[in-house]
């Protein structure tokens, strides 16, 4: 007789159990906030060589994986022969848990590519790293070029005296004709 309020009794709290179970049970994402901070360093493809690099600086380990695009998965932070143009990097820890950062290849032409080389060789510490000598920092390659007329005056022709400021020796001869020449064919990063 009194099965049925004692049914209805267990009906309700198997009912109860199962809606708490259930709640505790929700499965939490093991990727949700899965952020590296990506940090990379570059270099540009120059002229048809389609030879750019990157390096994922952050994060590395040896359980990181690496990815390019949709290329397969791989276990070094470095990519050579990178063609130029826009990329998205993927980084994978043991979990399966991924982060992206995304980043250009730049073409860079032969003569620009020279220049800036030995920009980066003989213009620091003076102008390089933030520091402004002159009014002058060669951070970006757009600094190179607007200022390039400059850069000519001063390492090529050595008006009024030549950079490197002494006592650095000037560039020689064959580092003075590559500014010459990349000015000559146009003064880009193209050229
Ligand atoms: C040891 C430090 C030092 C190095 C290396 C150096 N510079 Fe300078 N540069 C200076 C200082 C100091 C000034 C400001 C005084 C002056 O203009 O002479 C200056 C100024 C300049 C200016 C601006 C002044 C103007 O006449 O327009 C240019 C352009 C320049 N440097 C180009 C270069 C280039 C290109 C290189 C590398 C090939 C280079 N410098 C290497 C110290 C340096």
């Amino acid at each position: 007789m009194r099965i049925v309020p004692f049914l209805s009794c267990l009906f309700t709290f198997t009912v109860i159990l199962f809606i708490a179970c259930n709640k505790k049970g929700t499965v939490i994402d093991p990727c949700a906030n899965t952020n590296y901070n990506i940090t990379f360093s570059k270099t540009e493809s120059i002229g048809t060589l389609n030879n750019g690099t990157i390096s994922i600086m952050q994060p590395q380990g040896d359980t990181m994986q690496y990815q390019l695009n949709n290329g397969a998965f791989q276990s070094s932070w470095y990519f050579t022969n990178v063609a130029p143009g826009n990329y998205i990097v993927t980084v994978k820890n043991q979990k399966g848990c991924t982060d992206t950062v995304h980043l250009t290849i730049l073409n860079y032409g032969p003569k620009f590519a020279a220049v800036k080389q030995l920009v980066v060789g003989y213009c620091g510490p003076c102008h390089l790293g933030g520091t402004v000598n002159g009014g002058m920092n060669f951070d970006t390659d757009a600094s190179i070029v607007a200022n390039k007329t400059r850069i000519k005056v001063r390492a090529v022709d050595g008006i009024p005296t030549f950079m490197p400021e002494a006592p650095n020796a000037p560039l020689s001869t064959v580092d003075k004709q590559k500014i010459t020449d990349w000015i000559n064919a146009g003064g880009t990063i193209q050229n």
